[in-house]
C-alpha cells in the first residue's frame, strides 16, 4: 500500500491510472478505522482495479462545539488496519493542502440537508459536501462507497452527484454493528463503560421499529412514542431527533410504508450517536437483507 500524501500527487496517480483503462474505487474516511470502514474497503475491492481510501479529519464539517479538538486519532493503526486489506493508496492531505489560506468555495446541497442531522448541525453537510467534491476531483473514481451508518450523508451525496452530472456510481454499504447490536463508529471511543451499555436502546429502538412495523403498525407518531419511552428508559440519555421518513426525498411520514426509514440521534453523556434502519428492504444490501453484526472479522 502506497501513502500519498500531496494532493497534486494523489491527481498524478489518479491520471495515470485512468489513461492505463484502469478504474479507482474511492472510500472517504475521517479514520480511526473500525469494521465499518474495513468493510467499505471489502465492498470497494469489488468494484474496481483500484482502491483508494482517503484519510482527513474535515474541520470544514465541524460546528465550533463540536469535537474537533478530541476527534479520535490512530495514524499508524490506521495505516496498518488499511494495509491488510486490499488497498492500493491511503491518500491522507495535510489541512493546508485541501485548504490553504485562500480556499473560498463551498458546495451546498439544499433541501436534503435542511432537515435531521442538517437542522441541528448548521454548516455540517455543506463542509462534507465540500471535502467530498474537492476528493472526488483529486482521485477521480469511478465509485464512491459509503455507509448506510449515515444514511442522510450518502442520500446528500447521491443528490450532488446527479446534480453535478458527475460520472460516479455512488455505492451504499450496510450498516456494521457490534456483536450486541451498537453501529459501530469512531465516536463510541468517547462512551464511558456505563455509557456503553445505555448507548445500546438506540438498537433497542430499532430492533422494536422492525417488529411493530413487520407486525402492522404504519402510524408514525405512535412508533415515535414508543421509540422514544424505550430510549428515555435510560437516564444519561437524551434525544436529538426520532423521525420517520422517506428514504429517497428524506420528507416526514405520517404513514409508514416500505420506503420509511427511521432514523435516530441521540446523545448518550455527552456523545452525540446516530443510527438508522429501513423499515422495508434495504437497497443497497446486495446480497445482505439487512445490516451485519461483527463477530471479528465482517
Ligand atoms: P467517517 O465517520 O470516518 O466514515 C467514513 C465512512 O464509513 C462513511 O461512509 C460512513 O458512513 C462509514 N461508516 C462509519 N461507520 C460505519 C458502520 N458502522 N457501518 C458501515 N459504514 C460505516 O463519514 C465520514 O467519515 C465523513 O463525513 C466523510 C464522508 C469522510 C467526509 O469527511
Amino acid at each position: 500500500m502506497q501513502i500519498i500524501r500531496r494532493s497534486a500527487d494523489m491527481t498524478h496517480w489518479s491520471r495515470k491510472v485512468f489513461t492505463s483503462g484502469s478504474s479507482i474505487a474511492l472510500v472517504p474516511t475521517m479514520g480511526y478505522f473500525h469494521e465499518g470502514h474495513l468493510s467499505l474497503m471489502r465492498h470497494a475491492e469489488k468494484l474496481a482495479d483500484q482502491v483508494v481510501v482517503s484519510l482527513f479529519v474535515n474541520s470544514l464539517q465541524f460546528g465550533p462545539q463540536e469535537d474537533l479538538g478530541r476527534y479520535p486519532r490512530n495514524f499508524e493503526r490506521d495505516c496498518r488496519m488499511a494495509a491488510n486489506e486490499d488497498v492500493d493508496v491511503l491518500f491522507t492531505p495535510a489541512d493546508e493542502d485541501m485548504y490553504g489560506p485562500d480556499f473560498n468555495s463551498r458546495v451546498l446541497v439544499d433541501g436534503l440537508t435542511n432537515t435531521l442531522c442538517g437542522k441541528q448541525r448548521p454548516g455540517h453537510f455543506e463542509g462534507v459536501t465540500t471535502v467530498v467534491a474537492k476528493l472526488f476531483n483529486i482521485v477521480k473514481p469511478r465509485f464512491a462507497v459509503f455507509g448506510q451508518k449515515d444514511f442522510q450523508q450518502l442520500s446528500v451525496i447521491r443528490k450532488m452527484v446527479r446534480d453535478l452530472n458527475w460520472d460516479i456510481e455512488i455505492v451504499g454499504h450496510p450498516i456494521v454493528r457490534e456483536h450486541d447490536g451498537l453501529a459501530m463508529s469512531s465516536r463510541n471511543t468517547y462512551l464511558s463503560e456505563k455509557e456503553r451499555t445505555d448507548a445500546l436502546c438506540l438498537y433497542r429502538g430499532i430492533e422494536h421499529a422492525r417488529a411493530r412495523f413487520a407486525a402492522g403498525l404504519n402510524d408514525t407518531e405512535q412508533l415515535k412514542d414508543e421509540v422514544r419511552d424505550i430510549i428515555l428508559a435510560n437516564p444519561g440519555v437524551s434525544i436529538d431527533y426520532i423521525s420517520v421518513v422517506d428514504k429517497d426525498t428524506l420528507a416526514d411520514k405520517e404513514i409508514m410504508d416500505t420506503n420509511s426509514v427511521l432514523a435516530l440521534a441521540v446523545r448518550v453523556g455527552r456523545t452525540r450517536l446516530i443510527d438508522n434502519c429501513y423499515l422495508g428492504n434495504a437497497p443497497d444490501a446486495e446480497n445482505e437483507k439487512d445490516d451485519k453484526r461483527c463477530n471479528g472479522t465482517c
